[in-house]
């Protein structure tokens, strides 16, 4: 009984030649429910009917950050009645990527980001956040913004504790995917054994970021219970222990009963 609370199986392209049969893997794996990201225009279509044709699966709808030029009133609109959507329980992705430096300017990225947390707070829906490269300005807007009024989940969460404990103080979950798995990864692994219980929910972010022992591979929903795995070796608690406690934290954050 997992929930991944972040999955791109139902639109990236590297599924295109057998998503039916991931899915079904990712069922037998033991994925009980599942978040999928309607991350841009084109994408907020499909995820939310890739969420009505699945009882077990609901979906976010936001515009990424490396999608923030794409934010207009016809957008706006659109997410707005995707919010109303029983399936579709969160904002996101939403937030800031200042890796990928060429594909939306940060002033846009920022200015679309607070627009997005007014969207939520307007629509009572949690966040997903997506923070690379940009753990200062995401908490601080967070801040700003009022989005503890919300919460929700910071999507494969990379920063450090001091930046985990003001995500925490918002009310967030964090969320923890293959990159935990990963030896080069300290900062990461501290951050999840430190972190309280009732605030960890799982993720695999597929395709991108396999945990152990299939990085550099391709990622599908079902590897999230490989990271449920690493979760309760370095927490020194059982598989079971994580997989229903972060399996009731994510129905809880998502308002899913
Ligand atoms: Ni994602």
């Amino acid at each position: 009984m997992l929930f991944n609370t972040h999955s791109h199986v139902d639109t990236n392209r590297k599924f295109e030649s057998d998503r039916d049969e991931v899915v079904a893997r990712a069922r037998e794996m033991g994925v009980s429910r599942m978040m999928v990201i309607g991350f841009n225009r084109e994408a907020i279509d499909v995820s939310v009917a890739f969420a009505e044709r699945h009882d077990w699966v609901w979906a976010a709808v936001g515009i990424h950050p490396t999608d923030a030029l794409q934010w207009n009133d016809e957008v706006a609109s659109a997410l707005r009645r995707a919010a109303l959507n029983p399936k579709v329980r969160a904002i996101g992705e939403v937030g800031l990527d200042y890796y990928w430096k060429d594909e939306a300017p940060f002033d846009v990225q920022r200015d679309v980001f607070r627009q997005q947390i007014r969207l939520a707070r307007e629509t009572k829906l949690p966040l997903s956040i997506h923070d690379r490269d940009a753990h200062d300005d995401v908490v601080r807007i967070l801040e700003e913004e009022r989005a503890d009024e919300v919460g929700g989940i910071m999507h494969c969460f990379a920063g450090d504790w001091t930046i985990a404990e003001r995500c925490l103080a918002l009310g967030f979950c964090l969320g923890v995917g293959g990159t935990v798995t990963y030896k080069n990864n300290p900062v990461g692994q501290d951050v999840v054994r430190r972190m309280p219980l009732d605030r960890l929910v799982l993720e695999t972010d597929d395709p991108y970021l396999s945990p152990m022992p299939f990085r550099g591979k391709r990622n599908e929903p079902g590897y999230v219970k490989f990271v449920a795995e690493f979760v309760a070796q370095l927490r020194g608690i059982s598989f079971e222990e994580v997989a229903q406690a972060t399996f009731d934290n994510a129905n809880r954050v998502l308002g899913i009963e």
